[in-house]
């Protein structure tokens, strides 16, 4: 039903007979004579109706937007004055000779043209939402940037497998979506938050080099770059080591870059540990292209009688840091005030900060309301370790650590966009030396800070039950303009390590056979050394569209509630179907809407 898309007519079809098929965009009608502007995936093509040929003419006549239409005609050059530089096509325009109406379209809930539509609506009728340009775009670039990764994975060896679906649960630190058992009595099976287990038993297999672009499932609070149902390229490989591994995948992203973008990213990326993300940018996932950093300021206060800052100075599991705003000596009383609610969002019980109007006038030159606490010493190893100027100012944060840490990290990312401390460009990096746990003080338990099949730093081995808090894990991360665009490392190959690490996560030898046993067996059977990662495809296309959250490069996403407004689920099912299953409800369950 087509010779060409209507996005792709150009002058260099003039003269020849085309045929199209695709939806009216808009219609105008001058004067006896009828222009329709035909779009389909590839954009838009002007068609015109004359009078001449009177049964032709009356059904363009009847056509409204959205209708979706036959078209047979000739193409020619507009006219000079009429050609339209915004338009692929403008140079050009169809005059029809047959028109066939396909089918009629209701007037649409929103204007395809309509940038104002709240996202409610436009993920009620995606359908619609899809037509625009923009989504149309993303939708594209996204298959455009599977091609390129699949394209290098291929060349490299690696072998597309898929893994199951309904399966059995893997703790990836969430909560597990579950289905319940038809043939199997009070038995489900969990959606699997990632196919960890399965890659590493295919790597025990002999599969070498694995990959799959797979969906995930995890049922946790959403965000903007959160989704309960998301899309992984989840890669494994065996006996490449850490650095093989991140040279490979760095590598990878430079040939998505360059052939999708034309853009250079880094060679190599850079690296930097844990430690030290958290002491310069308060994060594990650093926007390098901010450029303000925290520095520690604990030792200088330790023995100030200011309790806010002395307090956390001396707590082990403190931290008293500061951060200098360059010119942040014009922020207003408002603003400091705003900040200070800000950072309240992450536990922070507020927000001292000191103005350096005139460094030469000593403590007269500087204006704080905590300055009164301070001794000389202390306000001397600020200025200089902040490097403050005359007209900045400098922000403190002492509490807790993480707290410290969460809420300048936020406020160092908040300040870096609000007042222009943000260059242009890409800045990935690898984040590594993760520890291996992160001891909880609610729950009094270690818990992974990857996942527990991540291999423990090999000489700290002999300390994974006398002391785990201080093991280090052989993960890294990949970051992308503050986003974790993938996570992964190397694993555990041998049985008694892994029920080591089960063990210094309090998970009993009962329990872990029972949750693991396949994959404590596995291990018996002649494991490889392996290792391998996950990238969070959704994240990687956002920060490469430049949109705004994951619901937007995603054709059918969920709202921030976990429910499809297009399809109305979740839903509730029939009593019959709750039977089969042998489940009752024992009270309605609320369905957020
Ligand atoms: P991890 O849990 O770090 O690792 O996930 C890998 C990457 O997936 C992305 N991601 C998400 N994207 C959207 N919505 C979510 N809810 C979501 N959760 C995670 C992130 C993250 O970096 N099996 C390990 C990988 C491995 O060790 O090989 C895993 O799943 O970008
Ligand atoms: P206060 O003594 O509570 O009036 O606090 C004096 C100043 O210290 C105010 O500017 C507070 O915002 C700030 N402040 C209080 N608690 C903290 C904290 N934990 N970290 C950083 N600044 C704080």
């Amino acid at each position: 039903m087509r010779s060409h898309y209507c996005g792709l007519i150009t002058e260099k079809l003039v003269d020849q007979e085309v045929e199209i098929s695709g939806w009216v965009h808009r219609r105008r009608d001058h004067g006896g004579v009828i222009f329709l502007d035909m779009r389909d995936r590839e954009g838009l093509v002007q068609v015109v109706f004359d009078p001449d040929i009177p049964d032709v003419f009356a059904t363009a006549e009847r056509v409204r937007s959205e209708y979706v239409l036959n078209i047979k005609g000739k193409v020619r050059l507009r006219p000079a004055d009429t050609e339209n530089s915004n338009m692929h096509t403008g140079k050009i325009e169809i005059l029809g000779k047959s028109l066939t109406i396909l089918n009629k379209s209701e007037t649409p809930p929103f204007q395809i043209e309509d940038d104002d539509v709240s996202e409610e609506h436009r993920l009620r009728y995606r359908y619609i939402d899809l037509r625009r340009e923009e989504m149309l775009n993303r939708l594209k670039f996204r298959s455009n940037i599977t091609r390129r990764l699949r394209e290098y994975l291929d060349n490299n060896g690696f072998m597309d497998i898929e893994t199951p679906m309904l399966t059995k649960a893997t703790p990836e630190g969430a909560r597990d979506y579950l289905v319940p058992s038809r043939t199997h009595d009070e038995a489900f099976f969990a959606l699997p938050q990632s196919p960890q287990i399965f890659k590493q038993l295919l790597m025990v297999s002999g599969l070498d080099r694995y990959y799959q672009i797979v969906r995930c499932f995890r049922d946790e609070d959403l965000r903007a770059d959160r989704q309960p149902e998301f899309t992984q390229l989840d890669i494994e490989t065996s006996f490449l080591n850490e650095d093989q591994i991140m040279g490979m995948m760095e590598d990878m992203m430079r040939h998505v870059f360059a052939e999708t973008m034309e853009i250079p990213l880094p060679n190599p990326f850079p690296r930097m540990s844990y430690a030290e993300a958290m002491n310069r940018f308060g994060s594990d996932k650093p926007d390098l292209r901010i450029s303000l950093e925290l520095v520690d300021i604990a030792d200088v206060l330790q023995d100030v009688e200011f309790k806010v800052f002395s307090g956390p100075a001396k707590d082990p599991n403190g931290r008293v840091a500061a951060m200098r705003l360059p010119k942040g000596g014009e922020l207003s009383r408002k603003e400091i005030d705003d900040y200070t609610k800000f950072v309240g969002i992450y536990g922070a019980k507020g927000l001292a900060y000191i103005k350096v109007n005139d460094m030469a006038k000593g403590r007269e030159g500087l204006q704080s309301p905590i300055l009164k606490f301070l001794p000389d010493e202390a306000v001397d190893a600020i200025m200089s370790r902040t490097g403050a100027q005359d007209g900045d100012l400098v922000f403190f944060g002492a509490d807790k650590t993480k707290i410290v840490n969460e809420s300048l990290g936020a406020l160092r990312v908040k300040l870096g966009h609000d007042k222009g401390f943000l260059e242009h460009g890409w800045r990935p990096l690898w984040v590594v030396d993760f520890p291996m746990f992160e001891y909880d003080e609610r729950e009094k338990r270690f818990f992974s800070l990857h996942h527990p099949f991540t291999a423990p730093a090999e000489a700290d081995l002999d300390r994974l039950e006398s002391d785990p808090g201080s093991v280090g894990s052989r993960a890294y991360d990949m970051v992308l303009n503050g986003t974790e665009v993938g996570g992964g490392s190397m694993r555990i190959y041998r049985q008694e390590v892994q029920e080591k690490v089960f063990r210094a996560l309090g998970i009993s030898d009962e329990e872990a056979r029972d949750k693991f046993g396949f994959l404590l067996d596995a291990l018996k059977y002649g494991c490889p050394p392996h290792g391998g990662l996950a990238f969070g495809l959704d994240r990687l296309v956002m920060l490469m569209t430049g949109a705004q959250s994951i619901r937007e490069v995603m054709a059918f996403p969920k709202t921030q509630t976990a429910s499809c407004l297009l399809t109305g689920a979740p839903s509730k099912v029939s009593p019959a179907q709750l039977k089969e299953v042998g489940i009752k409800i024992a009270k309605p369950p609320k369905i957020a809407q």
